[in-house]
């Protein structure tokens, strides 16, 4: 008898969610049954660029959730969205992929564990990189002890967020978008945080944080235009484009990461990883597994060099998550994970007002 699929449902029919219904098409134990959204020509849209036929479409959330057959839901909403559309898919019994920023603020981000606890069910968060080639490369080699014990981890997340973005008109406020690391940065949170640990199956916890904030964008009404090499109108950011954060981790590790938006140049994602016998820097490693290299040995892989979602790799991320619910296992970067990275993000916001580190967990978190 063939095997019964896992239905999946999609919140949200913008951007990311078209990469979402891509992988879970492709994974040979899903299928997307209905998609959800506030308009229906944009679930419309997706299903027919997905060549989906049969397909529910809803723009009420709670209807979409009671379909027949939905066994997972991707949380593809505008961040602000998250929580209530988490806690909701939680109640009903859902397994739920939530595409981060998971939460604007502890509080909620707290509501959203404690339904997720209480529903026993398993979640997935989209730092998507975790799957790029180049970092699982880079992850194996540090778990294999390729550069000995790592003491400190350097990342930054170099891009020019504007206009462009579908999502930018409440992404760049600061009552929906709330800061440049929340928005975007937290990718170079988690990368931070995922190779400061040797573990191949985990990511570092950071137990303290400093940060600064600053750069040029905040309230600025343009936005730099790469093919007229000048700058043109646009609506301002809300919100500083640059932010400097220091990080201590419970394995002794350092960290430092940046998120930059006011950088002038195409899309950027530089990764340094220092351990007590090697050294790697993008796709270049020094190792004591290598004793005659006389020059970096260069690791031939796809790097994280683009914002575009179509680069990036959801299918290992969709196929891990459905994996993990197959034999009841929770994924290394599910949302109890993804609260440290989102942790530091709201400690750096409390550093900026009271210029003083803060110590993690933050007390809603305890
Ligand atoms: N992991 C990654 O690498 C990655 C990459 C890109 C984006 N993201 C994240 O994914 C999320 C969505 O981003 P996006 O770029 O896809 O944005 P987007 O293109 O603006 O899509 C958001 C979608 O949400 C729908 N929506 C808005 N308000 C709604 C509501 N009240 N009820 C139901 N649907 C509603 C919109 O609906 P209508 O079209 O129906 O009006 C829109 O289609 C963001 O949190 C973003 O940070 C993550």
């Amino acid at each position: 008898m063939a095997e019964k699929k896992l239905g999946v449902l999609i919140h949200g029919a913008g951007w990311v969610s078209g990469e979402h219904i891509k992988a879970f098409n492709q994974n040979p134990h899903t299928e997307v049954v209905a998609i959800s959204s506030r308009r229906l020509e944009s679930c419309r849209k997706r299903a027919e660029e997905a060549g989906l036929e049969n397909i529910a479409f809803y723009t009420d959330y709670e209807k979409a959730l009671a379909h027949e057959g939905v066994d997972i839901v991707s949380v593809c909403t505008p961040q602000q969205l998250h929580p209530e559309n988490t806690i909701a898919a939680a109640e009903a019994g859902k397994h739920i992929v939530i595409e981060k920023a998971v939460a604007n603020n502890p509080k909620d981000m707290r509501a959203m564990a404690d339904a997720v606890n209480k529903a026993g069910v398993k979640t997935v968060v989209s730092f998507v990189l975790r799957w790029n080639p180049l970092f699982t490369t880079l992850k194996s080699l540090i778990a294999d002890d390729a550069i000995g014990d790592v003491f400190y981890t350097e990342t930054d997340y170099q891009h020019d967020i504007a206009s462009w973005w579908t999502g930018y008109e409440e992404g760049r406020t600061k009552a929906l978008g709330v800061s440049a690391m929340l928005v975007a940065g937290c990718h170079a949170l988690d990368a931070c945080r995922w190779f400061a640990s040797k573990d191949p199956n985990a990511a570092a916890v950071p137990v303290e944080v400093f940060a600064y904030s600053g750069g040029y964008r905040k309230g600025l009404e343009v936005e730099y235009d790469y093919f007229a090499n000048t700058w043109k109108k646009a609506p301002p950011l809300e919100y500083d484009d640059l932010e400097v954060v220091l990080i201590k981790f419970s394995n002794g590790a350092l960290g430092k990461v940046s998120t930059n938006y006011g950088c002038i140049m195409p899309y950027g994602f530089p990764v340094e990883v220092f351990g007590t016998r090697g050294t790697i820097k993008d796709n270049r490693i020094w190792s004591h597994k290598f004793p005659g290299q006389n020059d970096w040995v260069t690791i031939p892989s796809i790097q994280p060099v683009s914002s575009d979602v179509k680069h990036h790799p959801f299918q290992g991320e969709m196929d891990h998550f459905v994996e993990c619910i197959l034999n009841d296992r929770e994924s290394h970067c599910n949302l109890a994970d993804a609260v440290h990275t989102h942790s530091i993000v709201f400690a750096a916001l409390q550093c900026y007002e009271t210029k003083q580190p803060v110590k993690l967990p933050l007390q809603e978190m305890v």
